[in-house]
């Protein structure tokens, strides 16, 4: 780039959506509002900056590294939010007494994190958030998952194109527990475990030595992650586990729910993000080409880690990146596009009073128009809205005028119809 020009690019990571973006967009969003509808939650926002303090935690989780971080003129320091479950926890512990719970609460949310950029991660991206709060049993993580299987089938994804993977941080304790490995050591030994895949073994085993754990201790907690049914991990597990039998009330629940066959139990599903207690999943796509699709899980300490009262809580987060980058693959590059409305079109200046009228008549039947600006020819006319997203399109000549209708073209089937333009 020559000094002192401007790059027509947006900046690393971020994004523009040109209208043919828009409409994937609309698609997504559209899917997620209308499943956070359909399952009761209603609709929350807040501001993408907050302050620093409440997003800063410890040490060892990727996001707390991937923060944009300033200060105002006044010295504060805030962030572009990188999640929103800590202003989640914030908002409900600022009305803690007046809220009556379980909170069911829904929102697409912009997020930065700076980020290596790989395929499926951005520095920005929209992520539809679902969050009950105040509620302890497993209905809740069932009606989490039981919308986010919903808006997925509503973008149009075959059931049969991805797995949610279920775990629980609450059995792998009891696991470590049994393996002889503290309590207190646990949350790193997540961290540490979650890194899995995503760099070497022998990098893993050196950050659990560093955690403390003995070379025994770390190839336990390794060994772990062998266990492959949930019929196994209960066998490890202690007699009457309370993590084993969630997992299964969940798993039946989702049976009568009918989303079971979308569900598997994966003990390697531990999440990255610390504040998780209990049961925790993450989405991928069946044939493993791309990123999790969404991930959450129940974090029942947050509250009381921002001050709050002891308040249960279960939620996820359903990226807009991935989920694009999948649908294009399965359903067509093209296929978000949703046609709809009508272009209208005139040939002589003598007709533009007929167009307006009948794009008048239209929009206030609850039509959406494009109505031309200017007269045109009609291959210039026809070219303009093939290529463009109308469903329909009115061409108006001298003597539709004079007939008072005109034909409309479905431009996917070619077919047309009298229209009145009177
Ligand atoms: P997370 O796993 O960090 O969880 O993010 C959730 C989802 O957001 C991911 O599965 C992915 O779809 C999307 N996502 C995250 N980072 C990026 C990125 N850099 N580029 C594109 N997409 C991304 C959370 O954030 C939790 N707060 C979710 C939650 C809500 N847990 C409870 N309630």
């Amino acid at each position: 780039m020559a000094d002192g020009q401007i790059s027509f690019d947006p900046p690393r990571g971020m994004r523009d959506f040109y209208p043919e973006d828009m409409e994937w967009r609309t698609r997504v969003f559209d899917a997620f509002r209308a499943a956070g509808d359909a399952a009761g939650f209603s609709r929350y926002d807040a501001c993408v900056v907050e302050s620093y303090e409440l997003l800063a935690r410890k040490a060892g989780e990727e996001v707390s590294n991937q923060i944009y971080l300033f200060e105002d003129k006044s010295g504060r320091k805030l962030a572009l939010r990188p999640e929103m479950t800590p202003t989640l926890a914030r908002m409900i512990a600022a009305r803690q007494k007046q809220l009556s719970f379980p909170v069911k609460w829904t929102t697409v949310a912009q997020c930065f994190r700076y980020e290596r950029m790989t395929k499926g991660r951005k520095r920005e991206h929209y992520q539809w958030n679902l969050d009950i709060v105040g509620e302890d049993s497993v209905a809740a993580e069932a009606e989490v998952l039981g919308a986010a299987c919903d808006a997925l089938r509503r973008m149009g994804l075959p059931d049969g194109a991805y797995k949610v993977r279920v775990s629980s941080r609450a059995l792998l304790g009891e696991l470590l527990d049994a393996s002889g490995i503290p309590q207190e050591k646990h949350a790193s030994v997540f961290l540490a475990l979650d890194k899995r895949g995503k760099i070497p073994d022998s990098e893993i085993a050196a950050i659990l030595r560093d955690g403390g754990l003995d070379d025994a201790a770390a190839e336990a907690a390794f060994g772990l992650l062998a266990v492959d049914s949930l019929d196994a991990a209960a066998a490890k597990a202690a007699p009457g586990s309370k993590a084993v039998a969630s997992l299964r009330e969940l798993f039946a629940l989702a049976q009568t729910a009918g989303f079971a066959d979308r569900l598997v139990f994966d003990i390697s599903v531990i999440r990255g993000l610390s504040y998780y207690t209990g049961i925790v999943f993450e989405a991928f796509d069946t044939a493993g080409e791309f990123r999790a699709i969404f991930g959450g899980g129940r974090y029942d300490n947050l509250l009381t880690a921002i001050g709050g009262a002891p308040t249960p809580a279960v939620g996820l987060g359903f990226g807009d990146v991935v989920v694009t980058e999948l649908l294009k693959a399965r359903l067509g590059s093209d296929a978000g596009r949703a046609r709809r409305g009508y272009a209208v079109g005139f040939m002589f200046p003598e007709q533009r009073d007929a167009a307006f009228r009948l794009a008048a008549r239209l929009r206030a039947a609850g039509e959406r128009v494009d109505l031309a600006l200017r007269n045109q020819k009609p291959k210039q006319f026809f070219a303009r809205a093939g290529a463009g997203d109308c469903a329909k399109a009115v061409f108006i000549g001298p003597d539709d005028v004079a007939r008072g209708t005109a034909m409309a073209k479905d431009l996917a089937t070619r077919e047309q119809a009298e229209i009145s333009i009177g």
